[in-house]
C-alpha cells in the first residue's frame, strides 16, 4: 500500500506523462503542417510512447490500491520554430520529466517504499534513452544548420520510426 503522500507524487508524475504526450502530438501536428512528415512521424511515436509512460503509471497506482485522480492537462504550444529549436524544447522537456522521476524516486527511498524504487527503475534507464535520442537529433540538426538537403535526409530518417 502506497502512503499518501507517494501516491500524491505518482499522479502527478500521470499527469506530467500525459502532458508529455500532449505535447508530442502537438509538435507532430506542427511539423505535419511545415511539411516535415518525417518529423511529424518521429513526435506521433514518441506521443505513442508517452502514453505508455502513463499507463505504467496508471497501472501501478491501480494495482497498489491507491486513488487515481485525473488532473487538467494543460495545453500545449501551437508554434515550435525551427526544427532544432523544436528539439531543444523536448531536450529541456525531458531534462525537466528525469528530474522529476528522480525526485520521486528520492520520496520512495526516503519513505521506504522499495517497491515504487523498483518500479521507478525502469523509468530512470528510459530517460537516459529518451534524452541521448534527443541529443543525437539535435546534433544532426546542428550539422544540417541551414541546409535544406541536409535537413530533408534527416526528414526521411525521421520517417522510418515506427513499430509501436
Ligand atoms: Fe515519459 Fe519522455 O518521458
Amino acid at each position: 500500500m502506497l502512503n499518501k503522500k507517494l501516491a500524491k507524487a505518482l499522479n502527478l508524475q500521470l499527469n506530467k506523462e500525459i502532458y508529455s504526450a500532449y505535447l508530442y502530438l502537438a509538435m507532430s501536428a506542427y511539423s505535419s503542417y511545415k511539411g516535415l512528415t518525417g518529423f511529424a512521424n518521429w513526435f506521433r511515436e514518441q506521443y505513442k510512447e508517452e502514453k505508455e509512460h502513463a499507463g505504467k503509471f496508471y497501472s501501478y497506482l491501480v494495482e497498489q490500491g491507491a486513488r487515481v485522480e485525473l488532473e487538467t492537462i494543460e495545453k500545449p504550444p501551437l508554434e515550435f520554430g525551427s526544427p532544432q529549436e523544436m528539439f531543444e524544447k523536448t531536450l529541456a522537456h525531458e531534462q525537466f520529466i528525469s528530474r522529476s522521476i528522480r525526485e520521486l524516486l528520492e520520496l520512495a527511498l526516503a519513505e521506504k517504499d522499495y517497491a515504487t524504487s523498483i518500479f521507478l527503475q525502469w523509468f530512470i534507464k528510459e530517460q537516459v534513452e529518451e534524452e541521448a535520442n534527443d541529443n543525437e537529433i539535435l546534433a544532426k540538426l546542428k550539422l544540417a544548420g541551414e541546409n535544406g538537403a541536409g535537413l530533408l535526409v534527416l526528414d526521411s530518417e525521421l520517417g522510418k520510426r515506427g513499430g509501436h
